[in-house]
């Protein structure tokens, strides 16, 4: 098992709604699935699907309706749905983006940047206590893909996340693809981008596909958009590696959203996923008994 109770050391797959009924059917060898719930909530159909697949395998829920970066503050209508569907498949761990995605009734279709300054990190603290209070359980933050970057941010995205661990309790998810796209994006090393941050807060893992597009205003003219359209990159994997040198073996997750693939597919990535751990844990081994 891995160090996240529940949680099996083998790699996920995120359950998209064409791929429900044949977990149902086919119960494939998957390590754990996760789900948006907004793909659920309004599908009572789906819903009774998902509660038969979380008798058989750990689900995590990663909810992208709940937005703890919203000055006009948090749906709480939305979050007590999420509740309800979270107290049905009883998941193992609960998550959301650090970023903004509603403005009162208005709900957008992307999750948009945040400053990193004091004002920020107080409206984020909050709002992910009341999160964790709604839910009734810790809440994973996961780390955005970004684009731009705020010249009025007074500290990193890694510094930012550090005090919203200290601050709230709560977890991090991050996302090894996320740091890739970013620091390609908006020009650091992503390596020193993960030694920053807590690893004993690390509670999950992402891994997704990213497409290059031609854009004049990012160094070398190509942004990473992260499309979630494709398989893992060579160089995301690569990140992978030094990320669970650095954090040790956590729950890790394949999301593809977009042009979605064969379930066995998905399987793959998360099979590859695991045989890199099985090479780094190897090798930690190898070190250790010399
Ligand atoms: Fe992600």
């Amino acid at each position: 098992m891995s160090p996240i109770h529940g949680m099996p050391s083998r790699a996920g797959v995120g359950l998209r709604l064409p791929h429900v009924e044949e977990a149902v059917a086919t119960q494939p060898a998957a390590g754990w699935f996760e789900i948006h719930p907004e793909n659920f909530l309004a599908n009572p159909h789906a819903t009774e699907l998902l509660q038969d697949v979380a008798t058989r395998y750990p689900v995590s829920v990663h909810t992208v309706g709940v937005s703890v970066g919203s000055v006009s503050g948090i749906d709480r209508a939305h979050l007590r749905r999420v509740r309800a569907l979270v107290d049905r498949v009883d998941p193992v761990l609960v998550s959301g983006h650090l970023a903004w995605s509603t403005h009162g009734a208005e709900y957008l279709n992307d999750l948009l940047p945040l400053p990193f300054d004091e004002e920020t990190l107080r409206l984020v603290a909050r709002h992910l206590d009341e999160v964790q209070d709604g839910l009734g359980r810790p809440f994973l933050l996961e780390n955005p893909s970004s684009y731009v970057g705020f010249t009025g941010s007074t500290m990193t995205e890694a510094q930012f996340l550090n005090a919203l661990v200290d601050r709230t309790g709560c977890q991090l998810l991050c996302d090894v693809s996320n740091v890739y796209v970013s620091a390609h994006n908006l020009g650091y090393d992503a390596r020193a981008y993960l030694d920053e941050l807590p690893a004993t807060a690390i509670a999950e893992l992402h891994l997704g596909g990213f497409t290059p597009d031609d854009d004049e205003g990012t160094p070398g003219g190509v942004v990473l958009v992260d499309t979630h359209a494709s398989e893992v990159a060579g160089d995301a994997w690569d990140l992978y590696a030094y990320a669970i040198d650095r954090f040790g073996v956590r729950p890790t997750l394949i999301e593809w959203d977009n042009e979605i693939p064969a379930l066995a597919t998905l399987l793959g990535q998360a099979a590859y996923a695991d045989a890199g751990v099985a090479r780094t844990v190897t090798r930690e081994a190898r070190v250790v008994a010399r």
